[in-house]
């Protein structure tokens, strides 16, 4: 399986939910996150790991190689502490960017055929996207894209403006809300979208997720990896559905941005969040 992690607008937490759902993925798997994020990568940093293997790594066997051989990726990966294994971006946007055109279409194909091994899950955090995003091929050939938002008026009103074509990149489009700001009953209501779920804003667990060591509790025992387990449950249990042939997954409706009220998102009322898969 194959799912991307992205956003529209700021940094809501793309990288720390898709680090979350790796660390916390169900069914005994050990999933791969890979950085491919193409304004660079966080975890070399954060882990304070070493720069190879990783994105640039794989992409120059790729290219060695043709871009055929599915088992490339997992020959990539570094592995974390408490075991998750990660294919890491390169810290340079313009490292990342040469990586991900190198491999793409191949990344995607190369991610796709990877993925469709048994056993294998890949989550790529594909980082902030529009429409001319060298990561957006891997989106495309996802199963499931993950759309991070923060509820607030900024991050919202570029959601409402971009959510129809973000919608068409994925056959299964899913919003994600990260901390406080409008409810998601609020968001759902007024731009007619299905919120999937919601992560609680948590500072320390997400320091935790981001490699800092701030006490002894082990990260999986924090509210924002709680609900990743929520939603990483979710995601897989909808994988064991048997499409219907010939179907696609429901999409998101979005209200046309001019069909919405002026000024919608001007006033910012105190979540009533909960954590994990919003409520329908
Ligand atoms: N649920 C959350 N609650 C509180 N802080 C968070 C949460 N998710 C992420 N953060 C913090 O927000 C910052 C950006 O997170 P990151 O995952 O790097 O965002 P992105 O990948 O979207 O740029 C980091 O400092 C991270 O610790
Ligand atoms: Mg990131």
């Amino acid at each position: 399986m194959l799912i991307a992690v992205c956003s529209l607008k700021g940094s809501p937490g793309v990288t720390t939910l898709a680090s979350a759902l790796g660390a916390r993925w169900p069914g005994g798997q050990s999933p791969i996150v890979v950085e491919a994020d193409p304004a660079g990568g966080d975890l070399m940093a954060r882990f304070r790991l070493s720069d190879t293997p990783g994105l640039v790594s794989l992409a120059a066997a790729a290219r060695r190689r043709g871009g055929t051989d599915p088992n490339l990726v997992t020959q990539h990966t570094q592995v974390l502490n408490g075991g998750l294994r990660v294919i890491i971006g390169p810290v340079g946007a313009e490292q990342a960017r040469a990586a991900l055109s190198v491999l793409a279409p191949g990344p995607a194909s190369l991610l796709r055929r990877a993925a469709d091994q048994p056993g294998i899950t890949i989550i790529a955090d594909c980082g902030r996207v529009d429409p001319d995003s060298p990561a957006l091929a891997i989106i495309r050939a996802a199963d499931t894209m993950l759309l991070v938002a923060r509820p607030h008026d900024d991050e919202l009103a570029h959601v409402a403006l971009k959510l129809q074509a973000a919608q068409q990149w994925s056959r299964r489009p899913c919003l994600v809300l990260v901390g406080d700001g409008y409810s998601t009953a609020e968001v759902s209501q007024i731009l007619r979208i299905p919120v999937m779920a919601r992560v609680p804003s948590d500072i320390r667990g997400a320091a935790a997720l981001c490699g800092q060591v701030l006490n002894r509790r082990s990260p999986d025992k924090c509210v924002l990896s709680r609900a990743a387990a929520t939603i990483a449950l979710n995601i897989h249990a909808n994988s064991q559905q048997p499409a219907a042939i010939g179907t696609r997954a429901p999409q998101l409706r979005l209200a046309h941005p001019d069909a919405l009220p002026p000024n919608v998102f001007v006033h910012p009322r105190s979540s009533t969040a909960g954590n994990g898969v919003a409520a329908p």
